[in-house]
């Protein structure tokens, strides 16, 4: 699948099976989140452009590397998103973070915005876009049509599971996004729950179920 990167280093896999199973509580599951985050954290970023730095170690003046260019911003989808904001934010202190607040109408299962807070200079950085779920990819890519709106011109799509369906959905209208997931699961239900999948992201974040 053209830009659609899964990532499927052990121990990123042996994590997201105990974020599936249905007897992880909501700490281990909010734990293992943030750290499968983390990891992916560690490929998404894999290609940022680096600069040569002079500095001096304790032994001599040398040149290094730094990361160069464009600055990053997070950008969790409300409220599952959220999920994933800290271990981004481990590896990638100095990214701004931005919030999408978006629910899913559970009649229509269309997306609709509520809340939407971005750094100013959206138009400057490269986003990653989080969402734990790609499902139907309703909310994902009315998420980047608002996005680009601002103005914001690269942006990444990171995700724990996606469904066949909500790739197909985001690509379509967006395929320049690169995808960025953990597993691409079978497909939807009829409640537009990714099978296996692991049922309500949110919920299972915050105990709400
Ligand atoms: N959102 C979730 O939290 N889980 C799904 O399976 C689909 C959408």
């Amino acid at each position: 699948m053209e830009n659609v990167f899964v990532f499927d280093h052990p121990l990123i896999q042996h994590k997201l099976t105990i974020i599936r199973d249905e007897t992880t509580g909501a700490k281990e599951f909010r734990e293992l989140v943030e750290e499968v985050s983390m990891l992916m954290a560690y490929e998404v970023t894999r290609n940022l452009p680096l600069e040569d730095v002079e500095i001096n170690t304790p032994i001599c003046r040398a040149k290094c590397k730094m990361i160069s260019g464009k600055k990053l911003g997070i950008v969790p989808i409300l409220r599952a998103g959220l999920g994933m904001v800290n271990g981004m934010l481990k590896l990638i202190p100095a990214a701004k973070v931005g919030h999408i607040g978006l629910y899913r109408d559970p009649e229509t299962l269309k997306p609709v915005e509520y809340y939407c807070k971005l750094p100013p200079d959206v138009h400057e950085r490269e986003l990653i876009l989080l969402d734990p779920m790609l499902a139907t990819g309703g909310s994902a890519s009315a998420a980047i049509d608002f996005l680009k709106k601002k103005g914001a011109a690269n942006i990444k799509l990171m995700c724990l599971i996606a469904a066949p369906e909500g790739i197909e959905a985001v690509h379509k209208r967006h395929p320049g996004v690169e995808i960025y997931t953990a597993a691409v699961d079978q497909c939807l239900n009829d409640h537009a729950y990714i099978v296996p999948g692991l049922g309500d992201a949110g919920d299972r974040l915050f105990g709400t179920k």
